[in-house]
C-alpha cells in the first residue's frame, strides 16, 4: 500500500516520541528533512529499515508517516529502546504505574541494598547542605574519592555476586556516573523489572534506559563522568545526583501509555539486535524496501559512549578494563567486551559501506545513506563507488552544529544523504 492510502488519523496528527535519549549522532533535529528526502526520490516504496537505528527517532517517525518499519541496531539498549518505542500496546502499563507510585526509600534500599544506606544518609546531608546554601565543596570531594567500589576484576565480582544481589550499579558505579540514590534506584529499577512479563518489561526498561541518559553525572554521553572540582561545579553535581530517576522514569511511563490510546492501523514494526551484515541477511530486501544507513563514525563510539546503559539492560556484572598506567580500574569504568564496528576503522570502512550499498543493490532495495563530512570516508567515495556499479545517486546537504562531546567547542558539520538505487 503506498503511503498517501495509509494516512489515517494517527498518521496525519503529530505524534510526540515518548522515549528520546540524550545521543550523539541522533538525527532529532534533521529527521523531517531526511524523510522528506526520502519519500520524494522513493515514493513508491513504503517498508523501511533503519539498520543503524540508535534512538529509534528516525525509526519513529518514519512509522509515523506510515510505513512498516524494521529497525536494527547492535547494542542492546538500543534495541531496548526501539522494541518499546515501534510496539505500542501499552495498555498493561497503568498498574506498573501505580505501584511505582507508591515506592518508598525504604523499598529502594531493601535487600542487600540496605548495606548502603549508612553512604545514602551521608549524600543526603551534601544534598541538604546544597539547598541551604552552606555546602562545602571540598568534603563532598572526600566523601566521593574515597567511596570503595568493586575494581571489576573476576575475583572481586564473584564474591560480590556471592553476597550481594541487586546491587550492581551501589557497587560499580555509586558516586561516579550517577549519585549514591540514583544508583539504588536503578538496582531497584531493574529488580522491579524483572517480575513483569516481556512486554511490559522491555517498556520499564526503556523507560529507564531513556532516564539514564538525561540523570547522568556528566555532559553529553557516558564515557566519563563529572567530578566535584569548584564550588560551582560540585553545586552542579549534587543538583544533577538529586533528580529522581523512579520520577523521570515515571513521566515516561505515562507518556507511552497516553501513546496507546492512538491505533497504528495497518503498520507493522519489527527490531533486530544484530550486526548490520547478519541483519540485511535475515530481513528480506525488494523493491518495496528503503534502507536508511546511518553507521557510526568510530571504532567503538557506542559501545564505549554508552557502556553504563549495556551494562544495566544486561545487568551481567561485567569485567572492566585495567589501565596498567595507572595500576587500576580504567577511571571511564568500560565494559572489557566492547564491541567494535567496521565503519569506524580506517583501513575497513570503504569495504564496510560496499558490502552495504550491494547487498542492497542486489535486491533491488533503495539505500539512503546519512553521513557527515568530517568522518573517516569522504563524499566522492560514494560517488566513484556508484559509477563502478552503474548506480542512480543522489546527494542532499544538511548544515549542523555538533556539540564537541562534552567540551566547549562545537563544530560546523555538513550532513550528507546519500540516496542510491539501480
Ligand atoms: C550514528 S548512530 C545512529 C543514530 C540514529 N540514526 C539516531 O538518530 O539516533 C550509529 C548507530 O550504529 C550502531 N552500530 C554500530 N556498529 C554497528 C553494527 N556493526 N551493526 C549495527 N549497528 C551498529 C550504534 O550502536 C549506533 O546506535
Amino acid at each position: 500500500m503506498l503511503l498517501e492510502q495509509k494516512n489515517n488519523e494517527f498518521f496525519s496528527k503529530k505524534t510526540p516520541r515518548p522515549l528520546t535519549m540524550q545521543y550523539l549522532g541522533g538525527k532529532s533535529r534533521i529527521v523531517e528533512s531526511i524523510l522528506e528526502e526520502i519519500s520524494r526520490t522513493f515514493s513508491q516504496q513504503d517498508k523501511f529499515v533503519d539498520l543503524f537505528a540508535g534512538s529509534g527517532v528516525v525509526a519513529f517517525e518514519a512509522q509515523c508517516k506510515g510505513y512498516d518499519v524494521i529497525a536494527n541496531d547492535i547494542q542492546p539498549y538500543s534495541a531496548t529502546i526501539l522494541t518499546s518505542l515501534l510496539n505500542f500496546d501499552t495498555c498493561s502499563l497503568k498498574p506498573i504505574i501505580t505501584e511505582l507510585e507508591g515506592v518508598t526509600h525504604q523499598i529502594i534500599f531493601s535487600g542487600s541494598r540496605e548495606k548502603y544506606l549508612s553512604d545514602y544518609f551521608q549524600e543526603l546531608s551534601f544534598f541538604n547542605q546544597v539547598q541551604q546554601e552552606k555546602l562545602e565543596w571540598k568534603e563532598y570531594k572526600n566523601f566521593v574519592e574515597n567511596t570503595k567500589l568493586c575494581s571489576g576484576n573476576a575475583k572481586e565480582i564473584e564474591t560480590l555476586k556471592g553476597t550481594e544481589k541487586w546491587t550492581l550499579f551501589l557497587s560499580y558505579y555509586r558516586n561516579t556516573y550517577f549519585g549514591i540514590y540514583q544508583s539504588a534506584e536503578l538496582d531497584f529499577l531493574r529488580e522491579f523489572a524483572e517480575k513483569f512479563p516481556k512486554e511490559s518489561k522491555e517498556h520499564i526498561l526503556a523507560c529507564i534506559v531513556s532516564a539514564m541518559t538525561y540523570c547522568v553525572s556528566s555532559t553529553t554521553h557516558l564515557a566519563q563522568f563529572l567530578k566535584p572540582n569548584s564550588q560551582t561545579s560540585t553545586i552542579n553535581l549534587i543538583k544533577k545526583r538529586s533528580t529522581s530517576i523512579v520520577e523521570e522514569v515515571l513521566k515516561r511511563l505515562k507518556a507511552l501509555e497516553s501513546n496507546s490510546s492512538n491505533s497504528r492501523n495497518g503498520v507493522t514494526a519489527k527490531v533486530f539486535q544484530k550486526d548490520f551484515k547478519s541483519a540485511l541477511k535475515e530481513i528480506s530486501l525488494d523493491s518495496n524496501t528503503i534502507v536508511y544507513a546511518d553507521p557510526p563514525y568510530f571504532k567503538e563510539h557506542y559501545s564505549r559512549y554508552y557502556h553504563v546503559l549495556d551494562t544495566f539492560i544486561l545487568y551481567d556484572y561485567p569485567q572492566l578494563t585495567y589501565n596498567k598506567r595507572i595500576g587500576s580500574t580504567t577511571i571511564g569504568r568500560y565494559r572489557e567486551d566492547r564491541i567494535t564496528s567496521d565503519f569506524g576503522k580506517k583501513a575497513l570502512a570503504k569495504s564496510a559501506f560496499e558490502s552495504l550499498i550491494d547487498s542492497c543493490m542486489n535486491a533491488g532495495a533503495k539505500l539512503a545513506i546519512s553521513y557527515a563530512c568530517s568522518s573517516i570516508v569522504d563524499s566522492d567515495f560514494f560517488h566513484k563507488h556508484a559509477i563502478k556499479r552503474n548506480l542512480k545517486i543522489e546527494v542532499k546537504e544538511f548544515y549542523l552544529k555538533h556539540t564537541g562531546q562534552g567540551q566547549a567547542r562545537h563544530k560546523d558539520v555538513t550532513e550528507y544523504l546519500f540516496l542510491i538505487s539501480q
